[in-house]
């Protein structure tokens, strides 16, 4: 079976079937999803944060995500495969932007790019998506801009900032963009924009009218926890339950219970006989 395209996603908001997107960062991970039925997996920046213990994105490096996406891409065979482009590895010009898009697919594997911001990026989309390379835009809450907002904020709640986010949307939808993520913004406005556009709108925190949804998934299963935005949906918890799996190990370690004979290599005990013989 060929993996999910961009035409399959496309065809879902066509159809009103709502376009569930998780993020993965390694090959199990990747499996997970997949196994679930997860259609889209983004190898998000998040990563630094979730997986590498950074308290922003910032310090993630387009190695980075190369090295995280070709295991998320061995790890699965169905799924669109959108990788994020860190910071500062596509806001310089054009050409680094679609340098490191086209590494994005030819080392990393994936099928799509991801990247922050709206008008102001909306060329760079254009160039990227002439030579080929599908990409998806995101708007709202970019942390990548995080000191610029000066925190996680929630965006677009005045007038003046809803419109212009409008604007940022649309734009990315002209020059090419064939989804767009909205991330922390007023669920009512998310239903204006999900309405004003013909791509799918792939929400965060951005209400229940977007065309999918897309979470990360050490927020969903309960693993991260240094804090947990308002948005997230715990569906397990993970932290707690691998921690008592591993108080378990901890105890069977200690009190020999672990391994039993059933876990242990089988060997003929004339043969250790014989080999304390000659060692004598
Ligand atoms: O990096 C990420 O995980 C993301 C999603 C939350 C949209 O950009």
């Amino acid at each position: 079976m060929p993996r999910v395209s961009i035409r399959d996603i496309q065809e879902m908001k066509g159809q009103g079937k709502k376009i569930p997107v998780v993020t993965a960062y390694d090959y199990t991970s990747a499996q997970i999803a997949e196994a679930a039925g997860i259609p889209v997996v983004l190898v998000g920046d998040s990563l630094g944060m979730v997986v590498l213990g950074h308290d922003s994105t910032i310090p993630v490096s387009m190695a980075d995500m190369l090295y995280h996406s070709q295991a998320v891409v061995r790890g699965t065979s169905r799924a669109l495969v959108i990788l994020d482009l860190p910071f500062l590895s596509y806001q310089i010009d054009a050409d680094q932007a679609l340098r490191n898009a086209g590494r994005a697919l030819q080392e990393g594997g994936v099928q799509a790019v991801k990247l922050e911001g709206g008008q102001r990026t909306a060329e760079t989309v254009r160039r990227i998506v002439e030579v080929g390379i599908p990409v998806m835009g995101h708007v709202g809450l970019t942390p990548q801009s995080v000191h610029a907002f000066g925190g996680y904020r929630a965006q677009g709640r005045k007038k003046e900032e809803a419109l212009e986010l409008v604007r940022d949307a649309e734009s990315l939808q002209e020059a090419g963009a064939f989804a767009v993520v909205l991330e922390l913004i007023p669920g009512a406005l998310g239903r204006l924009i999900t309405k004003r556009l013909d791509i799918p709108t792939i929400g965060i925190g951005a209400g229940p009218h977007c065309d999918g949804q897309v979470q990360v998934f050490h927020d969903i299963l309960g693993l991260f926890t240094d804090f947990m935005p308002k948005h997230v949906r715990r569906y397990a918890e993970g932290f707690e339950t691998f921690k008592s799996a591993l108080e378990q190990f901890i105890d069977d370690t200690r009190s020999s219970a672990f391994p039993s004979e059933d876990e242990d290599l089988s060997m003929d005990e004339s043969i250790i006989k014989e080999i304390e013989e000659a060692l004598t």
